[in-house]
């Protein structure tokens, strides 16, 4: 009998529930708001690009160099991205103007661009979710692709003088999974 009552006590009555739903689901949109400033920061978003060429420094200029993405985000044949871009930094005694490098430096495919460059937070969301567009992720893959991916850990260690991404990568993976535990919300 007494298991009982507590039970009942422990269980959350369905507007306790739904207050409940709607605080996760107003703190998830708001850890939102830190995945976009990292997503939308010129060492992520160079790289994801409605274009064909890819973008440099901060301002988001066109690829030196006449660039292209390539059929397969490579680069065109002949003029692939590693052959300039090593798996990693080239040593400071290279100068700044030497070509960064992570493990597999490319775009992403011309089948899905994967762009976000200039979304507002709205369609970032939905861009980043639609999985015809993000190489078929689920939000796990998501989760596991910014806490591993060597191309996004690179954001943390650009190499030259390039600026990081300003929000530390624990913090950002802790917003992100936050985000993903919720269902991915997306801001109004
Ligand atoms: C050098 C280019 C490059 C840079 C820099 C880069 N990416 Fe990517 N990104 C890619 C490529 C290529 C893929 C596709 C990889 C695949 O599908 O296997 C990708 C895929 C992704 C995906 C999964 C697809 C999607 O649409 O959701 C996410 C998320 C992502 N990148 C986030 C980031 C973040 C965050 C940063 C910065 C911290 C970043 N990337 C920096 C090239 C880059
Ligand atoms: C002929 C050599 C060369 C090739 C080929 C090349 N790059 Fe680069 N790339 C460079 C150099 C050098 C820099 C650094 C320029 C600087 O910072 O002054 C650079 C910088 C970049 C940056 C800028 C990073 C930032 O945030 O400022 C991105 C992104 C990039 N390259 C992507 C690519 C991709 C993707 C490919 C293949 C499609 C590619 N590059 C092919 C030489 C090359």
């Amino acid at each position: 009998m007494l298991s009982m009552l507590l039970l009942a006590a422990c269980v959350p009555r369905p507007q306790e529930q739904q207050e409940a739903n709607t605080a996760q689901r107003a703190s998830a949109v708001a850890a939102f708001g830190t995945v976009q400033q990292v997503f939308q920061h010129p060492r992520c978003q160079n790289c994801h690009i409605p274009g064909d060429a890819p973008l440099q420094f901060d301002a988001g200029i066109p690829h030196a160099m006449n660039i292209v993405r390539g059929p397969e985000g490579k680069g065109a044949r002949g003029f692939a991205c590693v052959s300039c871009h090593g798996e990693a930094n080239s040593p400071a005694s290279f100068g700044p103007k030497a070509p960064p490098g992570a493990p597999h430096w490319q775009l992403p495919p011309p089948e899905h661009k994967m762009a976000w460059i200039g979304l507002p937070p709205k369609q970032l969301c939905a861009a980043i979710k639609d999985r015809k567009f993000n190489g078929d992720r689920d939000l796990a893959a998501l989760l596991k692709h910014v806490s591993e991916d060597k191309l996004v850990l690179w954001g943390w260690n650009p190499g030259g003088q390039r600026a990081p991404v300003p929000v530390a990568h624990t913090e950002f993976v802790a917003r992100f999974s936050q985000w993903t535990a919720a269902g991915g919300p997306c801001p109004e």
